[in-house]
């Protein structure tokens, strides 16, 4: 007589088991579809995982002294095999992750998912995002080369600027005044120590959150007796496999073509020139040449900090639930501000790097008033003057006010982001990207 085989039987019920657990058994037929969620969620675990396993496997040809690391990075590609293809799936994850948090994190406010009980999953939601944030920059740090040490010892140093404990903090970082040694002790244990567990924790209770509110947003019904339920498995299982398993496949098969960038071993002598920061902090590195770095590194993060962290608290500001932009033809006003906001910052950059900065003394420069609370009050004053516009004016809702607005900010998050990248050449003057 044949035997069944248990443990294959085991093996199956383990996997569905886990699948239910951080499931629920149903969703509403209406949350599993493609258009609502744009599978980011998805991609942002998937790529999670990715960074996990390959992490682990880079422990194990990775060595965290100041003498080793460039040295052992360059041995993945030329004596470990696979090792640099390893290095670059990890790179290219950790990269990615940034830009799907980000979009992440729009398609929730795009479509009212902040309220309804979603208010402290948005503020578990932010701090993932500054998780994902701190990883790539603690990661950025290890293989010791010319871009890593000039990149970390520019944000490092953007610290400085906060006033009073600015520079405490600046050496709690650096494990001392200097990038050197301690540092990359420090940013070793806290890439792959102190911030894995803490996507452990944050991503569960994120995950435990979205069952607590009945899994993702719906449109706002009066009756609630007709939503049709269908079960996770396959229905959902399918999707979320379809999206992880293509967006792995085509992260391999990138990460075979490209690899992952590696410069000059660290010489704390010589700066390259340009020396710029990770790419995604160059919007900020970008406003540092503009605005004074007190209101640069610590007025505008903790505004928006504050801003972020109420916004789903105040019901009148949330577009309404499970609709892209709180209904047809919405959008434009999310996409006019961010064209918008795009523009006069894109213009604004070239005016005072060519005219304004010639104009004002080095003194004008490094003064608080000229180069920091007057501009800031104007940006203020500029939004309010939106605001009015279109909520006396136009009599626009609150929360059509809010997406303009959010329009706006992400205008000017990316044209300082993208002039940062492309834009600036060696001495940090504006060039053109191409020649
Ligand atoms: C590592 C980063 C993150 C991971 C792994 C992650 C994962 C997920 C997943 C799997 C979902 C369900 C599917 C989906 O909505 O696509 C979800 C929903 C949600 N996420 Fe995230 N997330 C992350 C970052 C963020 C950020 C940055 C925010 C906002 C600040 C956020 C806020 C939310 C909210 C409010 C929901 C519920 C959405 C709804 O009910 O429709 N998450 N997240």
């Amino acid at each position: 007589m044949e035997m069944p085989d248990h443990r294959e039987n085991r093996g199956r019920s383990l996997l569905s088991d886990f699948l239910i657990h951080i499931h629920p058994r149903t969703v509403p037929v209406e949350t599993i579809r493609f258009s609502l969620s744009l599978g980011l969620g998805g991609m942002a675990v998937t790529l999670l995982c990715v960074l996990f396993v390959t992490g682990l496997f880079q422990l194990l040809m990775y060595s965290p002294g100041t003498e080793t690391a460039y040295q052992s990075i360059q041995l993945m590609y030329s004596e470990i095999p696979l090792g640099g293809w390893i290095r670059n799936i990890h790179f290219w994850a950790g990269n990615l992750l940034v830009i799907v948090a980000f979009l992440h994190l729009l398609r929730v406010f795009l479509t009212g998912a902040l309220r309804d009980g979603r208010q402290l999953n948005w503020i578990i939601g932010l701090v993932l995002f500054f998780l994902v944030l701190f990883a790539n920059f603690s990661g950025y740090l290890l293989p010791w080369d010319q871009l890593a040490f000039w990149a970390v010892t520019i944000f490092t140093g953007m610290f400085g600027y906060i006033p009073l404990f600015g520079n405490w903090l600046m050496q709690l970082l650096r494990g001392g005044n200097e990038v050197g040694a301690f540092t990359l002790a420090n940013f070793y244990a806290i890439h792959v120590g102190i911030i894995p567990f803490c996507f452990v924790v944050f991503c569960a209770w994120h995950f435990w959150l979205i069952r607590k509110a009945g899994g993702l947003v719906q449109v706002e019904r009066s009756d609630t007796t007709n939503i049709i339920r269908v079960p996770v498995v396959p229905n959902l299982i399918s999707r979320e496999a379809a999206v992880g398993f293509g967006l792995v496949g085509a992260l391999l098969l990138f990460a075979s073509v490209f690899d992952a960038p590696l410069a000059e071993p660290a010489n704390p002598a010589m700066s390259p020139n340009p020396a710029k920061a990770a790419w995604y902090f160059l919007g900020l590195q970008e406003l540092l040449m503009h605005l004074h770095p007190t209101i640069v590194i610590l007025v505008i993060p903790v505004l928006s900090l504050v801003v972020l962290v109420l916004l789903p608290y105040k019901a009148s500001a949330v577009l309404p639930a499970g609709k892209w932009f709180g209904g047809a033809g919405e959008g434009l006003k999310f996409i006019g501000g961010l064209g918008g906001g795009a523009g006069v910052t894109f213009f604004l950059v070239f005016l005072d790097d060519k005219l304004i900065h010639a104009a004002v003394s080095q003194q004008g420069a490094a003064d608080i008033w000229m180069r920091g609370f007057i501009p800031l009050l104007v940006l203020i004053l500029s939004l309010f003057a939106v605001y009015q516009l279109l909520s006396r004016k136009w009599k626009t809702a609150q929360s059509g006010v809010v997406l303009a607005l959010a329009g706006i900010v992400t205008g000017i998050i990316l044209s300082l982001t993208i002039t940062g990248i492309w834009f600036r050449g060696p001495g940090m003057q504006l060039v053109l990207p191409i020649g």
